[in-house]
């Protein structure tokens, strides 16, 4: 018997199946063999929402969540957050080194090039309502530029792939603030390349055309490692929809749409949004313990709080817990940080959060930053998602590098019926039907 294996007992039948365990996991195709008779499919396992399935090997980003360890290619996220730039990292989740200075000028040159987006798309992007929400811009727009790029469709050329990563992380930023100056009924102001990537970012939001205006330096920089510590979390649910969606060999553009889409949910980058207005709902200090009892009575979650996988404080959290200091010396301060304070320190050391492991994650603090800087809160999911993208086309590429992966296409327990007739109209009595 092999040392690194499982042994496997099927009580039905008395067999014992040796199963190798490679990385401290099993394959699950490996349990196929574990059958009654010939015919039989075999056994499977179950694991909705992927509780303890890894559906690929990646070296991209490593996460202990019990530890509060955060890396990019082996590099600790504290300090990336304190010598790096988002573009850095971005190419470093990528290409997995970090850059020597002629590539980081080369590839920044690169995304700062793609920042200008056709007229017809910002045609598209001026067509929708007054009041849409930007990230249901953002998600229309990445996917409208499918159309544009029909090249990006060869998706097994790493040129072709090279071009239009360069494209998705240059153009979001400006798709952003084009969808915000609609918004606010501003006229659009096109990207101005010599102020970097964030700044350039805040420029185009803001730019009222004032003489000598400029992006104060500790806004950009807050933001720019705002985007840093987003730019990649291995295998979140946006991230695995990029995956899953891009192994159908679709373009980028589809693919990273679809991701956006997953993201703007509200347990997912749509929470900070959440955690801003829970803040404004508990409305002072004195109302949090109440607030605080209602959701240990199960009444509402704590936005912000708990993780899938940290079971200890988010390290993006302490690093965004700074920032915010920064940002409040420029701003002045925000007045919902001392609620979000005074929230963290009852749950932290409330028993319920405690037994639960629920600590702040990312979106505690970032959304207070953002409002602080006067983000409205429906952009908060938007100004998650533009660094993201960064991670996703990085799972994306190393996907399709990986000659393990196939077409996505997880397997189900049916639990319907086996087989029945068809039932005429007239001899139909299910309640359903007669449903107003
Ligand atoms: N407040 C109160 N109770 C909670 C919370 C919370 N924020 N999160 C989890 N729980 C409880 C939950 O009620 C459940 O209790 P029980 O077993 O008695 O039913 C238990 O903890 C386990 O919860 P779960 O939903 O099974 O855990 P999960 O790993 O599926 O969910 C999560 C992870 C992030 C969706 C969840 O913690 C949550 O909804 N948090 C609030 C939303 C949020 O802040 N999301 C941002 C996540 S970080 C950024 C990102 O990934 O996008």
């Amino acid at each position: 018997m092999k040392k690194d294996s499982l042994s496997i007992t099927d009580n039905r039948s008395g067999k014992t199946y040796e199963i190798p365990i490679e990385n401290g996991s099993i394959r699950a195709p490996d349990l196929r063999q574990i059958k009654l008779d010939p015919d039989d499919f075999g056994i499977m396992s179950y694991d909705p929402a992927y509780m303890n399935t890894a559906a690929c090997a990646s070296s991209i980003t490593y996460i202990d969540g019990e530890k509060s360890i955060l890396r990019y290619r082996g590099y600790p996220i504290e300090e990336l957050a304190e010598k790096s730039s988002f573009l850095e990292c971005a190419y470093l989740l990528l290409y997995g080194e970090l850059p020597t200075k002629e590539e980081l000028e080369h590839w920044t040159n690169r995304i700062m090039r793609h920042t200008y987006i056709h007229e017809n798309l910002v045609q598209i992007i001026e067509s929708f309502r007054y009041d849409a929400h930007p990230m249901g811009i953002l998600i229309s727009s990445v996917a409208a530029m499918s159309t544009f790029h029909a090249e990006a469709r060869n998706v097994n050329d790493p040129e072709i792939r090279e071009k239009q990563i360069w494209r998705i992380l240059g153009k979001l930023p400006t798709i952003a603030a084009f969808a915000y100056r609609v918004r606010i009924g501003r006229p659009h102001n096109y990207p101005d390349i010599s102020r970097g990537y964030a700044g350039n970012f805040l420029y185009m939001l803001d730019y009222m055309n004032e003489r000598d205006y400029e992006v104060p330096p500790a806004l950009s920089r807050a933001l720019d490692v705002l985007f840093l510590l987003h730019a990649d979390h291995e295998q979140n649910c946006s991230t695995a929809t990029m995956r899953s969606v891009g192994s159908s060999r679709v373009d980028p553009y589809s693919a990273v749409a679809a991701a956006a889409a997953a993201l703007f949910g509200p347990l997912h980058g749509g929470a900070n949004e959440a955690v801003l207005r829970m803040l404004e709902e508990i409305g002072s200090v004195a109302a949090v313990p109440q607030y605080v009892e209602r959701v240990k009575k199960g009444e509402i979650r704590l936005m912000g709080f708990g993780h899938r996988v940290y079971s200890s404080y988010d390290p993006r959290a302490s690093i965004i817990k700074k920032v915010a200091y920064d940002v409040f010396e420029v701003t002045g301060g925000n007045p919902l940080i001392d609620i979000a304070l005074e929230l963290e320190r009852i749950a932290l050391e409330d028993d319920y959060f405690i037994s639960y492991k629920l600590y702040p994650n990312v979106d505690f603090y970032s959304g207070i930053i953002l409002q602080a800087m006067r983000f409205p809160t429906d952009m908060f999911p938007v100004l998650f998602a533009i660094p993201r993208a960064a991670g996703w086309l990085a799972q994306w590429t190393e996907m399709l590098n990986d000659p393990a992966q196939k077409i996505s296409r997880p397997r189900q327990i049916y639990t319907g019926y086996a087989q029945r007739s068809y039932v005429p109209m007239e001899e139909r009595t299910s309640p359903r039907t007669t449903r107003t």
